[in-house]
């Protein structure tokens, strides 16, 4: 019989897992350290304050989000064997960089539904663009839904065309105030590395088409490449007809970093889950880094609760490939959970 796993062994699969997580700009903004005592072995998730985007994310939600994501990761790798995790959110008032201790007291194999969202944890990408008009696999929705609500957020969609050309107004319009503003065009820049660069952080070129997909409403993407002539060129000639997909609002109740911490999650259940069943997701968050457009948005299209994405969903073949750092970069030596950044 092989002998049972380490703390440090069983962390070691835990964080080469947990980074896969989407992250806004691909900041991957966590760091993880092991540690335990009489109560058990445990993994510590720090948020990297360094990795904040100063301009676009000065409260750290978007980081928080990122960290959430990375969150849902980790315990779906300690599932991935056998154990159960229990998580304990933002722990310590004293440490608000300490978004959650992890710990996993007993053991219970993964589920069938558990084992197809795993793996799909390193093959599953952000879609940039529009989608095939094919249909999503029936019920589909219906467990994105339901995945969100287990995680503490919700997932709304805006099926009524008056609304949902409300909400790619919204996107068109904070595109264009994000790309007219220096400070957040100097701060994409410092993440959209050149092609050939061997960065293994921010949106590589790998990941976005060098030409913009319309769709019909439009839901401008980002301008990663920023005038170079970058990114992945288009599949096909045919100007097809081409969809914007099933869009939706990730929403909380409240807005408080937990909040941001379980939406973090609940993206990742949805995006694991989309990808399991073969469909892809873009993710639009220009509109809710504007306070007066998240808040248009939070009152006349979510009900009062608190937007946290744009989603649009729909089945297309994925191209995009995205990079990640060493795990070893960012989980820490030993030393106890004193020893995350501040
Ligand atoms: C909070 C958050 C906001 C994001 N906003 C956008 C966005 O506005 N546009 C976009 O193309 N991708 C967005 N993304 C996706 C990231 O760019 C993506 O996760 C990252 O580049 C890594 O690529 P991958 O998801 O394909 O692994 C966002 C992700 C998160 C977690």
């Amino acid at each position: 019989m092989s002998q049972p796993m380490t703390a440090g062994e069983i962390a070691r699969h835990v964080v080469a897992e947990a980074i896969w997580a989407p992250s806004v700009h691909n900041t991957q903004p966590w760091r993880f350290t092991v540690a335990g005592d009489q109560a058990g072995p445990r993994i510590s998730l720090y948020a990297d304050t360094g990795r904040r985007l100063a301009a676009a994310d000065p409260d750290g939600r978007e980081l928080m989000i990122s960290c959430g994501a990375a969150l849902f990761n980790a315990r779906l790798a300690l599932r991935s064997l056998g154990y159960v995790p229990v998580t304990c959110v933002l722990p310590d008032p004293a440490q608000p960089t300490l978004v959650a201790r992890v710990s996993w007291p007993e053991r219970a194999a993964a589920d069938e539904f558990e084992r197809r969202l795993f793996s799909q944890v390193r093959t599953r990408r952000t879609h940039r663009g529009a989608f095939d008009p094919a249909p999503l696999p029936p019920d589909l929705l219906a467990a994105l839904r339901s995945g969100a609500a287990r995680d503490g957020a919700a997932l709304r969609i805006v099926a009524d065309d008056g609304r949902r050309a409300a909400l790619a107004a919204a996107v068109d319009t904070a595109e264009r105030e994000l790309r007219a503003d220096p400070e957040r065009v100097r701060e994409l820049a410092r993440w959209t590395p050149a092609p050939g660069s061997g960065s293994r952080d921010g949106v590589s070129a790998t990941s976005y088409p060098a030409r913009a997909e319309h769709t019909d409403p439009d839901f401008p993407g980002r301008d990663f490449a920023r005038g170079h002539d970058w990114g992945l060129p288009p599949l096909s000639s045919a100007a097809a007809f081409r969809a914007a997909g099933v869009v939706g609002l990730l929403t909380t109740t409240a807005d408080r970093p937990a909040d941001w911490v379980n939406a973090g999650q609940a993206l990742q259940r949805i995006l694991l889950t989309a990808s399991a069943c073969g469909a892809a997701v873009a993710l639009h968050s220009q509109p809710l880094e504007l306070p007066w457009l998240r808040e248009l948005i939070r009152t006349h299209l979510s009900d009062d609760a608190y937007p946290h994405l744009v989603l649009r969903i729909g089945m297309v073949t994925q191209v995009a490939v995205s990079v990640r750092r060493d795990p070893a970069d960012v989980l820490l030596a030993p030393g106890g959970d004193h020893a995350g950044p501040g």
